[in-house]
């Protein structure tokens, strides 16, 4: 039987939301149209599912455009929602992280403890690298990341990256697509004995994978997949629910094949075990 729900979250993986600056608004009124509506139905149905926390993962924007950049942080305030963001290395292509975090009002990383649940947010982005598009994390953050963790033997750990952690999640051992820093995190996360997961976006397909006591859960880019991911933190077991957006496929489509610096990935949604999981308690 399921015990006492503790916290609820409500992911978002890769939002990639366009200016299309490579298309003139007075030509291609279709698509920006399409963006348009589509983006709004996203929006409101993800804020609109409750949870205790709202969760981007990174590259909430396409190019890290001022305007884009504006638009989502904008979008993502609602009364009774608590939005938290992690940047994406897409967010800091024409915007250096000082004005994206200036723009979301957010610390670049920083720790919630509640409820005996400690939620870990991290910057796993180089600052504003166009030839790179590799996670790292620097060396005061390792630290400070370390410390988090070894406070927090209790506790439940849920750290949130934008770039998975090496030979993990899908796709997660191909140059770029993962953490750099293999072996200094792999040591930090095995210092945790507890119950943890941990959430990324960046390869765009849908992959949960266990590792001893700790999850690895991947989220596909929303242009992809057309749904997110609602988590349940229960006393005794972790519940990955996968909510899917109606009717949207096919404008999708159209709006992936038309921008650019992103590329539609058919086989997003991955299996059902990609999507879905309940695991009790060690
Ligand atoms: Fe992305």
């Amino acid at each position: 039987m399921k015990r006492r729900l503790v916290m609820r979250l409500v992911l978002l993986g890769d939002f990639h939301y366009s200016a299309l600056e490579e298309k003139d608004k007075s030509k291609d009124i279709e698509i920006f149209n399409t963006r348009d509506n589509y983006y709004e139905k996203v929006i409101s149905e993800f804020l609109t599912t409750e949870g205790d926390y709202h969760i981007s993962l990174g590259d909430i924007t396409n190019f890290g455009e001022k305007e884009e950049l504006k638009y989502v942080f904008k979008s993502m305030k609602k009364d009774n929602v608590n939005f938290i963001y992690v940047i994406g290395n897409h967010d800091s292509y024409n915007s250096s992280k000082k004005e994206i975090l200036r723009e979301v009002n957010q610390k670049r990383y920083f720790s919630i403890l509640e409820e005996g649940i400690k939620l870990i947010f991290i910057d796993s982005t180089l600052e504003s690298n166009r030839e790179c598009w590799a996670g790292s994390i620097d060396e005061d953050q390792l630290k400070w990341l370390e410390n988090e963790i070894i406070s927090s033997k209790e506790e439940t750990i849920l750290i949130f990256s934008h770039h998975p952690a090496y030979n993990t999640t899908a796709l997660s051992t191909k140059e770029n697509l993962y953490i750099k820093e293999i072996d200094e995190l792999n040591r930090i996360l095995e210092l945790h004995k507890g119950r943890g997961v941990f959430f990324c976006g960046h390869n765009h397909l849908n992959s949960i994978i266990k590792r001893e006591n700790w999850l690895f859960v991947q989220t596909g880019a929303i242009l992809d997949i057309n749904a997110f991911r609602v988590v349940d933190i229960n006393e005794d077991n972790i519940d990955i629910h996968y909510k899917e957006i109606e009717d949207v496929n096919n404008i999708s489509k159209f709006i992936g094949e038309n921008m650019n610096y992103f590329m539609i990935k058919e086989d997003a949604r991955g299996r059902e075990e990609d999507r879905v999981l309940l695991v009790s308690n060690l």
